[in-house]
């Protein structure tokens, strides 16, 4: 089985390839990822020197490209991640976020079609439904709930994940579709809301807090979403949508609150700041037929997650702190000439 994971230098990515050389020592994994400022070639170290796995800097926009690793690897599965992640960057500068969200989708179906597949799974985001009221906690996010985006990020996704179903419908590909909610763990880029405040609060710096910080979130550990992926692209029907998420919701400040008692740090580093553009007020999935369907269940209760997350945050400061000063696109160009598993092309 080859199974070519796109965006896996990324959070969710990365945490998923972990999960599959672990779990299918007889798979092949190709990541293809573009290694934009999301993407960082020192979280695969772990893997780069496995012979099961081979890493690809690529766009998927670009076409020719893409073709050629589909030539050489002749994938069963592709498992979409790359995008454009970040809601605030897509207010700021939608048209990256049309063209890898979108177009790259396209251009990644396409190879599907040329060369053949047994799956192509679509990555998607609660984000699709738009959200819900805050007065409401009766009301959750279905398969069936209508899209209905709010930011150019969730509409981007909207759009590729209705080109997928188009193209299931209108060429037969082998599609599959994941919409899950918010993700936590390690790796997260630290401009999303848990690993910033981690960075800020370590780092004794104000923690960013949009409007009043009563918006909620439905928190998943991102080992439980990998494994979802996991049962969706060996056990899910083609053509479905499935959502995934572990009924965890909680309100920003909440979560600042508990990383600064975590930390040890006074509230006072809390800063309200002007609100998101069109911010969503409340996510909540409903993830009934991924548990009746296939058996899928979170594992990882916010407690445990949370906690391991922290440590991991504070064992792994290279990491982060490289991130933030955007040191490792220097390093990860060194990489890119260091291993020769990793194709510049
Ligand atoms: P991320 O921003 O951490 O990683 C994105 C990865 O995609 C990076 O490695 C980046 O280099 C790569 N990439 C970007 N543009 C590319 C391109 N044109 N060609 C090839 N690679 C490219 O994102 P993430 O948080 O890991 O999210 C992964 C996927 O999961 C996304 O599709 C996102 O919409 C979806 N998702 C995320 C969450 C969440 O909470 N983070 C929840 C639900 C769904
Ligand atoms: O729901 C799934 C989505 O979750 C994914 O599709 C997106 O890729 C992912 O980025 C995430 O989107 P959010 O916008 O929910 O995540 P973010 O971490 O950016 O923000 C979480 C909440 O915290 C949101 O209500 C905005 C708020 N926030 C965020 C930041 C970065 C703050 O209050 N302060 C901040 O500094």
């Amino acid at each position: 089985m080859t199974i070519i994971v796109t965006g896996g230098a990324g959070f969710i990515g990365s945490n998923f390839i972990f999960h599959m050389i672990e779990r299918y020592p007889e798979y092949r994994i190709i990541c293809l990822d573009k290694l934009t400022y999301a993407g960082n070639l020192s979280t695969l170290a772990p893997v780069m020197d496995n012979p099961q796995f081979r890493f690809v800097k690529a766009d998927i926009c670009d076409r020719e490209v893409v073709y050629k690793i589909f030539g050489e690897e002749h994938p069963d599965i592709v498992v979409n991640f790359a995008a454009e992640s970040h809601v605030d960057r897509s207010i700021e500068n939608p048209g990256v976020f049309l063209e890898t969200n979108i177009m790259g989708t396209a251009t990644m179906m396409d190879a599907c079609r040329k060369y053949g597949i047994t799956r192509y799974h679509q990555v998607s985001t609660d984000e699709v439904y738009g959200d819900l009221p805050l007065d409401r906690p009766d009301l959750f996010f279905t398969e069936e709930t209508p899209i209905h985006t709010s930011s150019p990020y969730s509409s981007s996704k909207a759009a590729a994940d209705l080109l997928v179903l188009a193209y299931h419908r209108t060429y037969g590909l082998p599609v599959s579709i994941s919409r899950c909610s918010n993700n936590y763990g390690p790796y997260h880029f630290p401009e999303k809301l848990i690993p910033l405040m981690i960075a800020n609060a370590l780092n004794d710096k104000p923690l960013p807090v949009y409007g009043e910080g009563i918006n909620v979130r439905d928190w998943l550990y991102v080992e439980d979403h990998c494994k979802a992926i996991d049962l969706v692209i060996h056990k899910g029907r083609v053509g479905e949508v499935y959502n995934i998420g572990g009924h965890n919701e909680m309100r920003n400040i909440d979560i600042v609150k508990m990383i600064c008692d975590a930390l040890g740090k006074p509230y006072s580093l809390i800063t309200y700041v002007t609100d998101r553009k069109g911010h969503d007020m409340r996510y909540a999935i409903d993830p009934t037929k991924i548990h009746n369907e296939l058996g899928w269940l979170p594992e990882t209760k916010f407690a445990d997650g949370i906690k391991k997350t922290i440590q991991w945050y504070l064992y792994n400061c290279e990491w982060w702190e490289t991130v933030i000063s955007g040191e490792y696109q220097t390093t990860m160009r060194k990489c890119t000439g260091i291993d020769n598993r990793t194709i510049d092309i």
